[in-house]
């Protein structure tokens, strides 16, 4: 089974590559990952997933929005997927705006998605360090795409394929960490 947070644009390209007979998609309205209620939900509902894509994300002008749903919720669902999860990788769609967070004329709202990503990104090291040294069953992919063709983005960018083939990368050969740029 095949779980895919957030039913946006990524989410919805992910299905569709992977098969909506394996994939159970998750977002809003039924669950608000901006709440740790709606995490633990899909964590009772959902205890043992092979794989659990998370693509959810906001830029908007809640900065406390900003820095929960790109950084909290992902952190908090993959630390409780590593303590009862048998056997399970877990794919975290981070950003390359981890690589330039401050950039010049920069507004606090978007810096706050850009320090939510960094810090997703840096969350991915430090627990693949203690994977590794604790041999845990999980493997954690973290994944920084440059800006794609979503809503997100005033559908400019790379084409979402390149997103969804470096997706489909990670789930054959389980790199801990991708960025594609281009
Ligand atoms: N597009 C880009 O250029 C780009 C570049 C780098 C990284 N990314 C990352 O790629 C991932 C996918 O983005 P996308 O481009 O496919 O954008 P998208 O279509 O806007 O997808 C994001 C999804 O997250 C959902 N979401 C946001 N807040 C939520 C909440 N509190 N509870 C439940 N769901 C919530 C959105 O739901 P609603 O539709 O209900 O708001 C939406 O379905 C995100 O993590 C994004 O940060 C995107």
């Amino acid at each position: 089974m095949i779980i895919i947070l957030g039913k946006g644009q990524l989410g919805s390209a992910l299905q569709k590559h992977l098969g909506q007979d394996h994939c159970v998609m998750l977002g809003r309205p039924d669950f608000d990952f901006a709440t740790q209620a709606d995490c633990d939900r899909v964590l009772e509902q959902y205890p043992h997933p092979e794989i659990i894509i998370n693509t959810i994300g906001v830029v908007s002008q809640d900065q406390w929005k900003n820095l929960i749903v790109n950084f909290v919720s992902p952190a908090y669902l993959t630390m409780q997927y590593m303590a009862r999860a048998k056997n399970c990788h877990i794919i975290n769609i981070s950003s390359a705006s981890a690589w330039w967070v401050s950039y010049p004329g920069l507004d606090l709202n978007r810096f706050s998605y850009n320090l939510a990503k960094d810090s997703l990104s840096n969350f991915g090291r430090h627990i693949n360090r203690i994977v590794v040294d604790q041999a845990r069953a999980v493997t954690l992919t973290t994944i920084e795409p440059g800006k794609f063709q979503s809503p997100m983005s005033d559908h400019t960018g790379m084409e979402i394929k390149r997103v969804v083939d470096a997706v489909d990368y990670a789930i054959k050969a389980k790199p801990q960490h991708l960025s594609v740029i281009k």
